[in-house]
């Protein structure tokens, strides 16, 4: 069975695991009680809604503030960062169901919209390409780029993928300890990737990491108006370079065969280009840095990965899952909807929370344990329906080979601080390490 079995493609992903042992503990002491909480206090209709997001204590374990929406499933009331009240959806099987129904809006335009920063309310009313688009328009725009990301085109880009994730090495072994493997490893892997893919000049990155980081987590709601604004016109400019002398990458087979013949306009074309950009790095950067916090701070279950290699796939699988680092999937209902006996109203907001959503026990035993064997695949850290992940193939891959290289190369590969006093991202953005010393 294929998990993208609500949208168009069937090409993407496969089952890989079906073990189900789950032997293996998280082994640092940030695992959550679920058995202490009161359902009255989260569920629909109550007095005192918790808040939605709030900043995790433990990089890859959603905050103890959440164990009232984990005990409160499928759905819970939360107040957002602007005192607006939201659905939050908790339970995966009417989270999936849900993320399949086109009776919700993903288009960030429409009145009531939600957003889970400042940040993101100011960007709200900007036209976003595929995620910010409902269908027919979402299709359209899919397609015309879903060929690039077939898991066929993923497995052409390993090797590509390996010679960059190897250089990246040698630089860092040539430095030597310590590094911050952030800057070093885990943030210019997937940009010269998604460089690579698109066609966009690497030699560029500072400023486009830069404006990504401005967007995403920038400590003003105005810096991510500016970032986002900085970006297009960025991206604009190399468009209309293409447009004079295409070269191979995505980008340029859109302006041979999309924008030049009309089927796309270049207002179109940037904002399409602005999601790939910023999509195709940042999360990956993200996954790779708390992938390897997750790992160390967990010996035995590292140890039982080097041990078997071919763990590795459902490895990926399982830290998705646990990690979950886009934490807040946004929708509006466009008509009343009956949700599990209650009835979400036309105009009315939905949040998915994935940390919990894939923590759901009757799903995952166990769910706060790191389980190499247990099925993984149906989380939806990479969301679900219309919208799933154009690019999973490509993270997983990228996943996939910077983990095992990284820890091949570097056997001796641990933290160079306490793990306390690493930094990782507030709750309101896609979730990370702000940086991540290490030694070997
Ligand atoms: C491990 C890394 C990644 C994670 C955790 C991740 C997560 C997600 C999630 C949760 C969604 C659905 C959002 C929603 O439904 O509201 C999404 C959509 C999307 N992702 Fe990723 N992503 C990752 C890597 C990538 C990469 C490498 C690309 C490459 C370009 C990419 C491009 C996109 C795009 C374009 C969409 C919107 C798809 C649509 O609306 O049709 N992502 N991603």
């Amino acid at each position: 069975m294929t998990d993208t079995d609500t949208t168009t493609e069937t090409d993407t992903t496969t089952d890989t695991d079906t073990t189900t042992e789950t032997d293996t503990t998280t082994e640092t002491d940030t695992t959550t009680d679920t058995g202490t909480t009161d359902p009255d206090t989260a569920g629909a209709g109550t007095a005192h809604p918790v808040a939605f997001p709030q900043d995790r204590t433990c990089p890859y374990q959603p905050p103890a503030a959440y164990d009232p929406l984990r005990a409160a499933r499928p759905l819970a009331r939360v107040t957002l960062f602007d005192g607006r009240p939201a659905w939050l959806v908790t339970g995966h099987a009417t989270a999936r169901r849900l993320l399949a129904d086109q009776r919700l809006s993903s288009d960030r335009t429409r009145d009531g919209f939600p957003a889970t920063s400042a940040r993101l309310a100011a960007v709200r009313g900007r036209r976003t390409a595929l995620l910010g688009v409902d269908d027919p328009e979402h299709r359209t725009q899919r397609r015309m780029v879903l060929p690039e990301f077939t898991l066929k085109r993923a497995a052409a880009l390993r090797p590509r993928i390996r010679r960059i994730v190897d250089e990246r090495l040698d630089a860092m072994v040539a430095q030597g300890p310590p590094t911050d493997l952030v800057t070093a490893f885990a943030l210019p892997v997937p940009s010269m990737v998604i460089c690579a893919l698109l066609g966009v000049p690497y030699a560029d990155h500072d400023f486009f990491e830069e404006q990504s980081r401005r967007l995403l987590r920038g400590p003003l709601p105005a810096d991510a108006m500016d970032a986002r604004d900085r970006l297009e016109e960025y991206l604009g400019e190399l468009v209309d370079r293409k447009r004079a002398s295409p070269g191979d990458g995505l980008l340029d087979d859109l302006v041979r065969r999309q924008l030049s013949e009309g089927g796309i306009d270049r207002e179109q074309l940037i904002s399409l280009a602005v999601i790939l950009l910023v999509a195709g790095h940042e999360t990956t950067a993200n996954m790779i840095s708390t992938g390897t916090y997750t790992l160390l701070t967990n010996p035995r279950s590292l140890a039982e990965l080097r041990a078997d290699p071919a763990l590795l796939p459902g490895a990926v699988e399982e830290l998705m899952r646990v990690l979950s680092i886009v934490d807040g999937l946004l929708r509006t209902a466009i008509e009343d909807i009956e949700v599990d006996g209650q009835t979400v109203r036309a105009g009315e907001a939905l949040v998915f929370a994935t940390s919990v959503i894939n923590r759901e026990e009757s799903v995952y035993p166990d769910p706060d344990a790191l389980d190499w064997h247990r099925p993984a695949r149906h989380h939806v850290a990479f969301g679900f329906g219309i919208h799933q992940c154009l690019g999973q193939n490509l993270a997983r891959a990228e996943l996939e080979i910077a983990l095992h290289a990284l820890f091949e190369r570097l056997p001796g590969l641990r933290l160079a601080a306490p793990a306390r006093e690493i930094p990782f991202k507030p709750g309101d953005t896609i979730q990370g390490m702000l940086e991540l010393p290490v030694t070997w």
